[in-house]
Parts: C-alpha cells; sequence; structure tokens
C-alpha cells in the first residue's frame, strides 16, 4: 500500500473508514477498505463502497445486521470524528456518501499556499527507478514513435520524481546491431581518411544508411566485407571501433537537436553498453536450465506464447532480447532499480513480455507484477496522418522531428502575430511565447488520449486555441496571472494573511478539485497512464472557467479570498504544466 501524505485527501477519507471498519467488523481484519470519489451529480463528494462487499462475508455468521444497508448504518455511525467531514449519509444498498467541510477544503489550501505544492506530492514505496524512453537507432530515422517515447517517457519520469523516486532516464539507444558492418565499410569507402569525416560531409545519416543497405544488397563482395566489419567491431578492432564511434557521434547529435528543442534531460546507455555483460548474463540463464538448443539457435520456451525467445543467433551473434535480459539484470543488481519503465509503441508488447516472463521464470524478479521490483511495458498506439495511415511527409518520407517541432512554433507564432503580440511584446517574449505554446501543443496532443490508442497528427487543431488543447489550458492560466497582476495586490502577503473562504457552488466545487490533485498525480504515476493528468487539468480549468463566469473577483466584497483561490488555481495548473513536460506563459 502507498504510504500517507497530507496531500491525498481520498486517502484521509478511508482513512477514517479504515477506523470505522475495523470497529463495525473486528473480526474481518483482511477486507480492504473501499473508498472512491462520487461521480458529479451524486449527493456526496466521496464515498464508502464496503457494506455488500462486508455482508456478503459476514451473514452466514451470525451477525446482528439485517442487511447492507445496516451495515452501511454502522460503518457512518462508527465514523471516527473529524473536522474534514461535513455530513454523512447512507444511500442504496449501504453506500456512505461523505460530504466534506468547505471550511476545511478551504484551510487545507490555505496551507499549501503556504507551505508550497510539494507537500502535496504523492509519496511512492520505491527509492529508484529507470524510465528506459526514446531509445532510436543510431543511423536509421528518428521517427514519431521516437517522438511519443520521448514525450510520454519525459513526463512518467517528472511525475515519479516529484514522487520523490530518484529516476534514470535511460536513452536504450540502438548503437550495436549488425547494420554497424555494412556502415562503416561504406564509411571507409566514400571517406578513406576517416578523420576528417565530419556531419557536413555525410550530409544525411539516413539517407547515408539507405545508400549503403543499397550497395550491401546489390554487391556481393560488399556484403562479405561488410559482415567481417561485424566481427571485427565487435572484437574490438581499433580503427572500425573509432568508425563507429565516428557514426554513433553524427547519430547523436542530431538526436540532441530534438531533445534540446523538447527540454528533455537522457542519460545514454545504448545497446552496446551492455555487450560486455551479456555472456554471463546468458550462462546465467542457462545454469537455471531455462536455454534450449533449436535449430542450431538458442531459446527459451515460455508458456503461453507459440514462439520461443531467442537468445542468441544461430551465427552465435546476441540480439535485442539478450541485450535486454542484461540490461535487466544489470539495472536490477548494479543500478538497485526498484522499478523499471519501459516506453515504446504496443507493436513490442510481445518482446517485453516474454523477456518478463523469462526474467520471473529466472527468479529476477516477483511472480506478481505489482510488486516490487517491478517492470512495466508502457505501450502505445501510432501516430497517424490525416490519410489515417502513418503519419509521413508530403514527400513520403518519415517525418523529421526537428522540422515538425519547427514548424509547430511558428505556427503558433503567426497566430500571436496576427493577434498583434508583435507590437505589445519585446521580440523575446514573443519568440518564448511562440515556443511555449508550439511545443506544448505538440507535447498535450500526444499525452491528452490514453496512450494505448492511436492519435491523428493534426496542427490545426492541437493548436486551437478552443478545447482541450495545450493552448486553451496555457492561455486559461495566463488570464488567471493577469487578474492577480491587475489586482494590484500582493499575493505573497495575502497568502499569509489572507482567508480562503468557499461559500458558493462554484468556489467550493473548485476548490474541492484543487485537493484532489495528488490523488491524481498518484493514480496517473501508479497506472502509467499521463491522460489521467490531463483530463485533470482540462476540469480544473473548467471549474474555474463556471466559477470565473458568475463570480467578481477585483473590487467584490469577497476580493481577497477570490485571489487566493485563483492563485491556487494557477499554482496547481503550472504543476501540471510541469508534470507534462510544457512550459507555461503568464501573459497573453
Ligand atoms: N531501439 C528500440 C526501437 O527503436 C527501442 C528500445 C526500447 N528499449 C528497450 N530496452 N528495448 O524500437
Amino acid at each position: 500500500a502507498a504510504q500517507e501524505y497530507p496531500g491525498n485527501l481520498k486517502r484521509q477519507v478511508e482513512k477514517l473508514f479504515d477506523a470505522s471498519l475495523r470497529s463495525t467488523v473486528p473480526d474481518e481484519t483482511g477486507v480492504q477498505t473501499e473508498v472512491t470519489a462520487s461521480l458529479p451529480g451524486k449527493p456526496g463528494d466521496y464515498q464508502c463502497n464496503n457494506a455488500m462487499g462486508l455482508w456478503s462475508i459476514i451473514k452466514g455468521k451470525g451477525t446482528q445486521f439485517k442487511g447492507p444497508p445496516a451495515v452501511g448504518q454502522a460503518l457512518l455511525k462508527n465514523l471516527p470524528a473529524s473536522e474534514m467531514v461535513e455530513s454523512c449519509s447512507v444511500a442504496g444498498p449501504g453506500f456512505v456518501n461523505v460530504i466534506l467541510s468547505s471550511k476545511w477544503i478551504a484551510k487545507s489550501i490555505e496551507t499549501m499556499l503556504v507551505d508550497g505544492i510539494d507537500t502535496w506530492a504523492p509519496s511512492l514505496p520505491v527509492k529508484r527507478a529507470v524510465v528506459d524512453f526514446s531509445s532510436p537507432n543510431i543511423a536509421k530515422e528518428m521517427h514519431v514513435g521516437h517522438l511519443r517515447s520521448t514525450i510520454i517517457g519525459d513526463t512518467l519520469a517528472r511525475m515519479l520524481e516529484y514522487s520523490k523516486v530518484e529516476v534514470l532516464r535511460r536513452n536504450h539507444v540502438g548503437d550495436w546491431g549488425t547494420q554497424f558492418g555494412m556502415l562503416i565499410e561504406y564509411l571507409f569507402e566514400k571517406f578513406p581518411d576517416t578523420d576528417s569525416v565530419t556531419e557536413t560531409a555525410i550530409g544525411d545519416l539516413q539517407s547515408f544508411y539507405k545508400e549503403s543497405k543499397s550497395k550491401f544488397d546489390a554487391d556481393p563482395e560488399f556484403k562479405e566485407k561488410a559482415q567481417k566489419a561485424v566481427v571485427r567491431l565487435q572484437g574490438g578492432d581499433a580503427i572500425y571501433r573509432k568508425a563507429w564511434t565516428k557514426i554513433c557521434d553524427i547519430s547523436r547529435a542530431e538526436f540532441a537537436k530534438v531533445y534540446q528543442r523538447l527540454r528533455v534531460e537522457l542519460e545514454e546507455k545504448g545497446e552496446s553498453f551492455y555487450n560486455p555483460y551479456i555472456a554471463k548474463v546468458i550462462e546465467e540463464l542457462n545454469s537455471k536450465g531455462l536455454i534450449e538448443e533449436s535449430e542450431g539457435a538458442r531459446v527459451i520456451f515460455l508458456e503461453g506464447f507459440n514462439i520461443p525467445l531467442m537468445v542468441v543467433k544461430s551465427d552465435g551473434g546476441f540480439n535485442y532480447a539478450s541485450t535486454d535480459l542484461t540490461a535487466l539484470w544489470y539495472r536490477l543488481n548494479e543500478e538497485k532499480a526498484e522499478w523499471i519503465v519501459y516506453v515504446t509503441d504496443v507493436g513490442q508488447q510481445q518482446h517485453f513480455s516474454m523477456f518478463f516472463k523469462t526474467a520471473r521464470k529466472a527468479g529476477w524478479l516477483p511472480e506478481s507484477d505489482k510488486t516490487y521490483p517491478r517492470v512495466d511495458h508502457v505501450g502505445f498506439g501510432l501516430v497517424k496522418g490525416e490519410d489515417g495511415k502513418r503519419f509521413r511527409t508530403r514527400s513520403s518520407e518519415v517525418v523529421r522531428l526537428v522540422d515538425l517541432l519547427d514548424e509547430a512554433k511558428t505556427r503558433s507564432k503567426t497566430a500571436l502575430i496576427e493577434r498583434g503580440k508583435d507590437k505589445e511584446w519585446t521580440p523575446e517574449e514573443l519568440d518564448q511565447t511562440a515556443e511555449a505554446v508550439g511545443y506544448g501543443a505538440v507535447k498535450y496532443a500526444d499525452l491528452k488520449n490514453n496512450r494505448s490508442t492511436s492519435y491523428t497528427f493534426n496542427f490545426d487543431q492541437m493548436l486551437s486555441d478552443k478545447g482541450n488543447t495545450a493552448v486553451y489550458l496555457l492561455y486559461a492560466h495566463a488570464r488567471i496571472c493577469s487578474i492577480i497582476r491587475k489586482s494590484g495586490k500582493d499575493i505573497d502577503e495575502l497568502k499569509k494573511t489572507g482567508k480562503l473562504v468557499l461559500d458558493h457552488p462554484e468556489e467550493r466545487a473548485l476548490g474541492l478539485h484543487l485537493l484532489r490533485f495528488a490523488e491524481t498525480v498518484e493514480a496517473a504515476c501508479a497506472n502509467l497512464l499521463p491522460h489521467v493528468l490531463c483530463e485533470y487539468l482540462y476540469e480544473l480549468s473548467e471549474r474555474y472557467t463556471s466559477f470565473y463566469s458568475v463570480h467578481q473577483v477585483i473590487g467584490s466584497a469577497e476580493e481577497a479570498s477570490r485571489l487566493l483561490l485563483c492563485e491556487a488555481t494557477a499554482i496547481v495548473m503550472r504543476k501540471c504544466f510541469h508534470l507534462l513536460g510544457i512550459t507555461p506563459v503568464y501573459k497573453i
């Protein structure tokens, strides 16, 4: 069970019901307390759903209760007194509805305003985690799938970091395949003087890859050379090693441009890093009796799969699976990670299930998949173009990610200029806002849908200032900031001295939603689902709009309290932006 911390409202309600449950049915110690947030339109804020389940356990045991509603009544009666709770009632077959005290909600927000939003951070039962994300392949293209992995992985890393987990952000770059033999030989042919080769000389590494591939397919002599080159490279030949480094460096510089634009931090430990450990790890699996011979290759048979997992190819070489098994071994034993998260497209699901299963059979991981040390494959769907097919540019080439991000920025700048912002702002302000909005739009469009579904890449939609878009949300935040500025009040002073009152229904609904921030982040983290946080953020701005459209802030009798509510909303929005990797804007 996750630990307790002041921010998590749901857990606090749960704690009250825990106590009530233990005194209502002292003998049923194994029963888990079930508390959920009530659906909109229902009488309570939270509800306890245990009555029916409890009834089915105790009814045969000569209980004094006459049915689930009576159990619900008892749960209500035994609830410890708490300033959190305004009132309770029992509905239907024993649901206990709780209405929270508006005073208590207000007080909790006031405390956050003074102590900071980090006091609302979840606490997870893990000290160190690995998030394996982005992970493009050297010399091959970095495609939109890698962009999705980069965006989703960064958000998951941010949520874990916010929850005080030390995160090793790993770029598991594909830098060790057989393609290197061919690339290196081609490099030698085109540039006999390898030292002088620069990025500009090679030009586009993707076309370089294609050229060498056609030569490989067409020219048997070249093919043979390339195959020998792999052996020499993997055997540690200095000249081949140097050429390999060169090619990797050029690719790396290209990837870095994308990471730098997105402000995503990653530490590269590519496939080659694990090479020195593979033989030993495979031997360990062998000594546990997991490995069998099959058609010259060495494989692992697993129940529930109709093909075995190949770990040594028939030519004796290692592959993707043996590298991943070794990386897992390294992360568990050398890096002491307790939670390892892999972000790739859903197409790789089978690979992950198979090698996770192998690790369980080897005794590296517990049998049950939610216990630590824990591994998760975070799979995501395709990015599609308007034509419903895999996203490509007009030239039917793969999309260059850098161009894509640049276009998002250019389009958002154009929109700002159309609104006359170039006359109001300095060129730097214009540029920074265009960047925050443009990149934010690309990220948010990716994150807002359940990751396992595919989505259609559409600039017009993602850059619209209406609907569930980053633009709409960033503008909503900027507007709140501008209200606070216009009030002329010193908001930091107000935080210390002001009082928050949530007398009106729209104020209360907004306040309650603010308090649900922590449990939302915790759920998004536990289930590795960033869209849960996006939904929360969108709902927050909707509730803010409902509040603002009926209540005057500046110049009203409740001005101080309402400014505090504005400030708390802005703070929570900014934390959401931060967790989603989006840069907030303050002016619009
Ligand atoms: N390089 C792989 C690809 O582009 C992704 C690697 C994901 N990470 C891993 N440990 N397998 O498909």
